[in-house]
């Protein structure tokens, strides 16, 4: 039994949050997070659980104008490889994406601003709904990890999404997914 941690990140949020959730994950069973735009059909293939993570943009998942302008305003801490990751984001994987098996168990996550999510909105809801649609079972429940107050995620939000890793596991292993 296998789980991929499958995001999308600009400045490294999400990618900390994925790295943290496939964490909790290993005390059940291997999992490894991969960028959106590296992700290869035999990964997601051979997975039991695919778990489904994003940054919120403009109230939802991010477009391509959004990753953009995120793109734009970069700062000289940023990781990733903004070519690839503003042509290639989760709402564009979705689009596309199909279970390898039937029902094959999915659950999103999403990163956001610290606040009420009325006023945040969330990526979580589009992903979920994506998910669904493509065919997915969805294991849970979708999370979000908040940043901020400040441009970073608090340790706490890091522990907690290893913690959520954990418990998807063992929903998981108790379902005999
Ligand atoms: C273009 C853009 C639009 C954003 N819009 C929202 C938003 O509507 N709601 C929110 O909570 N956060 C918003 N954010 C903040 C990001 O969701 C947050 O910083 C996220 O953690 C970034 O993830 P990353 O570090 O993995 O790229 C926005 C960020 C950018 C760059």
């Amino acid at each position: 039994m296998k789980a991929l941690v499958l995001y999308e990140s600009m400045y490294g949020n999400t990618r900390r949050v994925a790295e943290a959730i496939a964490h909790g994950l290993d005390d059940t069973m291997p999992a490894l997070a991969v960028p959106v735009s590296d992700v290869t059909e035999e990964q997601v293939a051979e997975c039991e659980l695919l778990v489904v993570g994003g940054p919120t943009h403009v109230h939802g998942m991010s477009r391509p104008s959004t990753r953009r302008s995120a793109a734009g305003v970069a700062s000289a801490t940023a990781e990733v490889d903004f070519g690839a990751q503003v042509n290639v984001g989760i709402r564009e994987w979705l689009s596309a994406a199909h279970p390898a098996v039937p029902a094959q168990s999915a659950v999103a996550f999403d990163t956001r601003n610290h606040g009420p999510v009325l006023i945040t909105g969330r990526a979580s809801k589009g992903i979920t709904e994506g998910l669904r649609r493509a065919g997915f079972r969805l294991l849970a429940k979708s999370e979000s990890f908040e940043v901020g107050p400040g441009p970073s995620l608090v340790p706490e939000e890091l522990e907690r999404a290893a913690r959520w890793g954990g418990e998807l596991g063992r929903l998981i292993k108790d379902r005999g997914a």
